[in-house]
Order: structure tokens, then C-alpha cells, then sequence
């Protein structure tokens, strides 16, 4: 068990909530004897710093030869008007990588905080569901125009494009028993390509997972219902580059807490517990390749204080331990883990939360209390 990291810490919180999640990692090493080899390199505003560019060819090379990426955030005030800028370094492993399925999870790690989310707790509690965004196609890539009088992006996929990520919402629904529903979203009223994505979209399902219920969804009256009937959508929603920044970004502000929220970025469909992926992505690992990142930025403004909440960083490495390690139990065991935190003090317990969570905690704290819990299940 266990395969080859590179990671990539970044700036400001990046290295401090990095090196707290890392000590998780440290404890499923210790209990399952899994060995996780660890590459450490720059990107961002320290790779700039030390090598006048946001990512070096050397790190782009290592990032698809390792089994995973964990990285923490880049980007910071210091930086502003130096070009490439940090975050460029992060758009371009993700290009070298090819991991075109982005996943962001939408559930509450903890029941006691729902109410920070700023929807009703009646309208939000239980919520669950994970957005899978295409990340490598669409309006963000291909042939720009820019003119004076003139702008024109062209918003087009392919079939394997389609295929590819329709297929990694397959392969996530089959994972539970029984399989969860997925939402295909586009703008087929108006839009051509998505005609083609939904037509494309029902053959792969209707071909390779035929037991999984595939619903249309309409983007627009999607993101009028994620904040009126979140929980109608409890399963999976896959959808575009576009409508996949927008709706994520929809969702991730449907908890209140962007402490909280992990992400994945896959380069090819995750394999069921106890069984190994398909070709596509797969890494030497018994999983696929993928880069692991919150969804939250540097955060300049606490970083160099011991004020940052570890939690985004830690599920991420949950995420990391599931998708492309296969390590399935492992990631529960760290997700629990942070659940039982969170509530600690529903439970009777002290009270161990970050500031961002309206407590006292610092980074240590927090983690020091995750460690104890990863350490008990
Ligand atoms: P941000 O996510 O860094 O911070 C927004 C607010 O949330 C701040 O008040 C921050 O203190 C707070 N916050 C964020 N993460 C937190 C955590 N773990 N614990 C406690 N509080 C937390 O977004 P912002 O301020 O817009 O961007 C700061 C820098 O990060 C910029 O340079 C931006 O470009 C970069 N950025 C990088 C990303 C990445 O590396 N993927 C993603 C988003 C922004
Ligand atoms: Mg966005």
C-alpha cells in the first residue's frame, strides 16, 4: 500500500495547513504500514521567487510521474503585477496532467455547523451531493478572438471529451450500493454543444452503466434550485467547464465555511473499493492519477499566524487517500474523524474550532485534535 506524492505546499497558509495534514498521513502510515514516498518542490510565488516562474518544467515533468499531487494554495498580494502571476503555475500542472475532472464535494463535514450555511437549516440539512466539473475543454481553452469591437470564445467538445468525464460520474455513482442518481447539466435549449453533450452523455450511461439513473438539468434552473431544494440533487451532478465554475462555486458557498470544502482533480474514472480502475489515468499506484487541493486560496491575510483551519487540506487528503490510493477505509477513518471534531462539543466535549468556525482553536489545535481522533478509529 501507498505509491509516490509530490507536493507542492505553495504560499502563505498553503505550507501550514500542508504540513498538519501531512501528520495525518504520518498516522495511516504508522497503523497500516502503508509508505507514502514524499517529493516536496514550489509552485507558485515560492517557485517564482526562487526560479522566476510559477512552476518549473522539472515539476511539470514529476507531476505525471508520481501518483498523486497534494498541493495547498498559491498566490499572495507580494506577487500582483509579476508575470506569469502564482496561480498560473497550478493552471498548468492541471493541464500537464490532464486531470479534466474536477470534484467538489457538497455535504457538511459537521451537523452542528449547519448553521453557518446561509440557507435555512431546514432547506440545507442533509444535503449531499458532489459536483463534477470538466476542467480541460470547453469555453476556457481552444481559439481566442479579440478585437477592439470583438470578442469570441469558442465553447466546443468533443465526443471523448464527453465520454471521458460522463464516465467518471458512472464510475462515482457505482461506487455506492445502490448506485446514486447523477444530473447531467447543460443548456441544450440553446446551446449546440450541449445538445451533443447530452446525447453523448445517455449513451455512455445507457452502455456502461445502465443501472444508474441519469436525469437533464438546465443549468439556469439548476442554480435557482441548489439555494430553494438543495437536497433534491443528493447524488451527482457532471457538467461543464463553464456551468461547473458557477454551480461549484454556487455550492461551496451553500456551507458558509470555505475552511471546509476539499476538491479532486482526476485524470481518469476512480475504481470501486477493492477493484482497479480502467486505463485511463490509472496510476502505479491502484488508483488514478489526481491533484488534491482546498478550495480556498492563501489566505494572506491570517497566514504566518497559526490561524488557518487545517480541515479543507486534511479532506483533501481523504479525497486523496480514496481516489488515488484506493485506501477507501482509510478515508473514512480521516473523514470521521474531522466530523467528530467538529462536534465536539455536541457531544459534550471542548469546543476545538478555528476562527473561521466562530472558536479559539489554532491550526495546531485543530490538527493535534483531528490526529487524536484518527488515532482512536
Ligand atoms: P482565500 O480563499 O485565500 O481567502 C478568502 C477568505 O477566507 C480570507 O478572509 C481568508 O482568511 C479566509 N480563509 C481561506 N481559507 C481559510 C482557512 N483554511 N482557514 C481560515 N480562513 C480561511 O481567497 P482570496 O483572499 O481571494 O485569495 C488570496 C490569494 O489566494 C490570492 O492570491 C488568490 O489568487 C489565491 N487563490 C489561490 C487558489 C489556489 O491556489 N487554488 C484559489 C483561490 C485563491
Ligand atoms: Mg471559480
Amino acid at each position: 500500500k501507498g505509491g509516490k506524492l509530490l507536493i507542492l505546499p505553495g504560499d502563505h497558509i498553503g505550507p501550514e495547513v500542508v504540513t498538519e495534514a501531512l501528520k495525518v498521513l504520518d498516522i495511516i502510515e504508522e497503523v497500516t504500514g502503508a509508505k507514502f514516498e514524499r517529493d516536496f518542490d514550489l509552485c507558485g510565488g515560492a517557485s517564482l521567487d526562487k526560479h522566476k516562474d510559477s512552476v518549473t518544467e522539472a515539476v511539470l515533468k514529476k507531476s505525471v510521474e508520481v501518483d498523486a499531487v497534494f498541493f495547498g494554495s498559491a498566490g499572495g498580494p507580494e506577487w500582483g503585477t509579476v508575470q506569469p502571476n502564482p496561480e498560473s503555475g497550478l493552471l498548468r500542472i492541471r493541464q500537464k496532467m490532464q486531470i479534466f475532472a474536477n470534484l467538489r464535494p457538497c455535504n457538511f463535514a459537521s451537523k452542528s455547523l449547519i448553521h453557518r450555511s446561509p440557507i435555512k437549516p431546514e432547506i440545507i440539512s442533509g444535503v449531499d451531493f458532489t459536483i463534477i466539473r470538466e476542467n480541460c475543454g470547453g469555453a476556457y481553452f481552444g481559439t481566442k478572438i479579440e478585437e477592439e469591437d470583438y470578442g469570441c470564445d469558442p465553447w466546443e467538445y468533443h465526443r471523448p471529451e464527453i465520454e471521458r468525464v460522463a464516465r467518471v460520474a458512472g464510475a462515482l455513482a457505482t461506487q455506492h450500493d445502490p448506485p446514486l442518481p447523477v444530473w447531467s447539466v447543460d443548456k441544450a435549449n440553446v446551446l449546440a454543444n450541449s445538445r451533443v453533450w447530452r446525447r453523448i452523455t445517455h449513451e455512455v450511461f445507457e452502455r456502461e452503466f445502465p443501472k444508474v439513473e441519469v436525469m437533464d438539468q438546465l443549468a439556469d434552473s439548476l442554480a435557482m434550485l441548489l439555494i430553494t431544494k438543495p437536497t433534491a440533487f443528493n447524488g451527482i451532478i457532471v457538467t461543464d467547464n463553464t456551468f461547473g465554475d458557477i454551480l461549484s462555486d454556487e455550492s461551496g458557498g451553500l456551507t458558509g465555511s470555505l475552511g471546509l470544502l476539499p476538491s479532486a482533480s482526476l485524470a481518469g474514472p476512480p475504481a470501486a473499493p477493492g477493484t482497479r480502475p480502467s486505463a485511463l489515468g490509472r496510476n502505479s499506484a491502484g488508483g488514478v492519477l489526481g491533484l488534491y487541493e482546498p478550495v480556498h486560496g492563501s489566505a494572506p491575510d491570517i497566514s504566518g499566524k497559526g490561524l488557518a483551519n487545517p480541515v479543507a487540506q486534511v479532506l483533501s487528503l481523504a479525497m486523496m487517500l480514496r481516489y488515488s490510493f484506493n485506501m477507501h477505509h482509510e478515508a473514512e477513518v480521516v473523514e470521521k474523524a474531522v466530523e467528530r471534531v467538529l462536534d465536539s462539543k455536541a457531544d459534550g466535549g471542548l469546543e476545538v474550532r478555528t476562527g473561521d468556525l466562530g472558536g479559539k482553536a489554532g491550526t495546531k489545535e485543530m490538527s493535534e485534535a483531528i490526529q487524536g481522533e484518527v488515532r482512536r478509529l
